[in-house]
């Protein structure tokens, strides 16, 4: 049974392979017990339940808790912090009930003396080994409640010298991994960005001893695209503390009377096969339970993106040429980036005026698609929509749009203002000026950019503790009404590259933009973090023109995710473009194992002077190596994840051979030849008998 209760205060959830516990204790506390690797015997946890624990005064942190609230003398970081109407602002609860609704929890916790509820929400999927964990407030009361924190997760880990592994980045250099030991104080990752932003990510893992292949890790994952916190907080009492959720810091909710207030969710896991083991869990859940079901089985289509041709000099014709070779080269989906409308000459002007440019498309719009569509390939287009130029025709129109304070000037981020989506009016007519966009033309596909963050933060209701999360849920009510009244359209999240990476967008869009940096050494080491939480079918990748590097070293990094093309077709040459052709086919041969299939992380660039990437799908393995530097002689590899008794070819043509997947996982192969900055992909077939 996934979810056990025992005497009204025992509450221990199994999934396949873990088992999570917790309990209350004598003096009421609801305590974390356990998480971690399977321990069938629920009743075993009743033991450290009732176990005395000689208590100081300062008792609150000398227990791991599974929801703490501000005050009640404890110093660590908390769950909760509110303040009643009379200001008293402690919550100190009883647990009043506890109830299963399928493979749902819910433990209610109530004030003693005040009518104000929190419902602890974990919903146990046993098949991914995923915990899903948020949190419910409710005001009963007939005064207003002030919330200054509500996180949707805490765990605690026992025992000391955990390392908290997260990201740290900035623009064209995102998802750059560092693991932390956190052996006294705490660390916080957070964005004050209005989405994710670039510098953090919304998840934790935590661990004493693992890497890539083995070792104890747990983890969480926080769906939501707006300001979030982590922190990770060595408690002097023998155990590591993780809360997570929205960001606190400029956060104020009033809880109306009778109001209620659900957090977003965190997916929690736990296990033994390392950091590895941690991805691969958490991209089969992303599929199988969040991604958008009309494409989550479609793979991505090789893409070809006029960006760097063309810049914001686009013209139809011109576009129709470029359209050309890439059908020619094995493209299936071309695309047209920014500078298509109003008057978007540069990133000066136009943003926010969303009508094809009849002087740049002479014969509109729909002859280019059209052409497009001749040619077998899917048609793509760029749009900005939470921004606007000072020069466009929508701030003359509406300059009450936008984010300002008073008298101030406003600040400028790439020529642009942010739009106040705070604000319901603009969130409806950006739902009904790209419905209309998007019906209007047979378009396939969508990059969804966003390129400054908000700097004057003032709620459109006057509420503006608020107003980073009423922003985020604007952009998620634009997002979920576009996904609606389009669902078999593409959507690719984009924010000045990879600020908008996170669970929450992936739930209603189809690929993530992880950066503009295009260099392949560089997106090695990108591409290591993102896939840390994210998979590789969300991880567009572009081949761009960098004359330093080969053809198939820029195209074997690109082929690690979802292969798109950058290159300016019209600069190449007909050997270059016969290069990315051969690439492109390459791809097209892999592609299904690399997107959908389970990916080991068999050497890091950042600690070897390869990368080297492999991915299992049924009977068909491909591994692809990146060489740095070729000096320090590549050692063979083992291989993981197949099966020890199948045979395997190696390779193709005269000079493939086959042994078996024992072999092969234990023997190792060489996986590259000796060459600086070259980039190999191996095939590998289970074949029968021999
Ligand atoms: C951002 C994106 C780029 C490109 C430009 C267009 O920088 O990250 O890929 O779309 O905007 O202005």
């Amino acid at each position: 049974m996934a979810i056990v209760l025992m005497d009204n205060r025992l509450f221990v959830l199994h999934t396949q392979n873990t088992t999570y516990a917790m309990g209350v204790d004598e003096r009421g506390v609801l305590r974390h017990l356990y998480y971690g690797a399977k321990i069938d015997r629920a009743a075993d946890f009743m033991h450290a339940l009732t176990h005395p624990i000689e208590l100081w005064e300062n008792g609150s942190d000398q227990v791991m808790e599974e929801f703490s609230s501000f005050g009640c003398l404890r110093n660590k970081e908390t769950s909760l912090k509110i303040a009643y109407a009379d200001r008293t602002r402690d919550f100190r609860y009883r647990l009043t009930n506890c109830e299963t609704a399928g493979d749902e929890l819910i433990l209610t916790l109530r004030d003693e003396e005040y009518a104000f509820v929190v419902r602890l929400h974990y919903r146990v999927d046993e098949h991914h080994d995923i915990i899903r964990r948020w949190v419910e407030l409710q005001n009963d009361g007939d005064a207003p409640v002030r919330v200054d924190r509500i996180f949707s997760a805490e765990i605690a880990l026992a025992g000391e010298g955990y390392q908290v592994l997260n990201v740290s980045g900035v623009w064209a250099m995102e998802q750059q991994l560092h693991a932390d030991p956190i052996t006294a104080g705490k660390k916080v990752y957070e964005s004050m960005a209005g989405c994710t932003g670039f510098s953090n990510q919304p998840w934790f893992a935590a661990y004493r001893q693992a890497d890539e292949r083995a070792g104890d890790v747990t983890f969480g994952c926080l769906a939501y695209t707006g300001n979030f916190k982590v922190i990770a907080e060595c408690v002097p009492y023998h155990y590591l503390n993780v809360t997570l959720g929205i960001s606190d810091t400029d956060f104020a909710m009033p809880l109306a009377p009778g109001a209620a207030f659900v957090t977003p969710e965190v997916y929690l896991g736990f296990t033994r096969e390392g950091l590895d083991g941690m991805s691969r869990m958490m991209h089969a859940f992303e599929h199988d339970e969040l991604m958008p079901v009309a494409r989550r089985d479609v793979p991505q289509p090789v893409l070809y993106n006029s960006w760097y041709a063309t810049e914001f000099d686009v013209f139809g014709e011109e576009q129709e040429r470029l359209a050309d070779k890439a059908a020619e080269i094995g493209v299936e989906m071309f695309v047209i980036d920014d500078g298509w409308f109003g008057q978007r000459h540069s990133d000066r002007a136009g943003l926010g005026d969303w009508y094809v440019n009849p002087e740049k498309f002479p014969q509109g719009l729909g002859h280019l698609i059209d052409h497009v569509h001749s040619l077998g390939m899917q048609f793509g287009l760029w749009i900005e929509p939470e921004m606007v130029n000072p020069d466009s025709d929508l701030y003359r129109a509406h300059p009450d749009w936008v984010y300002r304070y008073g008298k101030r000037p406003i600040i400028m981020g790439r020529n642009q203002y942010a739009l106040n989506l705070t604000k319901p009016e603009v969130v409806d007519y950006l739902i009904a000026t790209f419905d209309a966009l998007l019906s209007s033309y047979a378009i396939d596909y969508i990059k969804w950019d966003m390129n400054r963050f908000m700097a004057e933060a003032l709620d459109d209701a006057g509420n503006d503790g608020m107003v980073w999360y009423n922003h985020s849920r604007g952009f998620m009510r634009l997002a979920r009404a576009l996904r609606q009244r389009h669902p078999n359209m593409s959507f690719e999240a984009c924010a000045g590259g990879g600020a908008r990476v996170n669970a929450e967008t992936l739930s209603l869009f189809d690929q993530f933009w992880p950066s503009d940096n295009t260099n392949p050494l560089d997106r090695c080491r990108i591409q290591e973090g993102y896939t840390m939480m994210y998979p590789a079918k969300y991880m567009r990748a572009w081949i761009t023109d960098d004359s330093r590097l080969s053809t198939s070293f820029r195209a074997r990094c690109a082929m690690c995710g979802a292969l798109g093309i950058g290159s300016n077709l019209n600069r190449l040459s007909e050997k270059e473009l016969a290069e990315l052709k051969e690439e492109i086919a390459l791809y097209k041969r892999i592609r299904d194992t690399v997107q959908f299939g389970r990916l080991y992380r068999l050497r890091r660039l950042e600690t070897n002077s390869a990368q080297i990437w492999q991915y299992v799908r049924g009977g068909q393995c491909v591994v692809i190596t990146l060489v740095d530097h070729a000096a320090e002689r590549l050692a063979p590899v083992c291989l993981q994840g197949l099966e020890p008794q199948a045979l395997y070819q190696v390779g193709e043509g005269e000079r493939a051979y086959v042994v078996s997947g024992a072999y092969l996982m234990n023997c190792g192969l060489i996986t590259a030849g000796n060459r600086d900055r070259s980039g190999t992909v191996l095939i590998l077939n289970r074949v029968e008998g021999a």
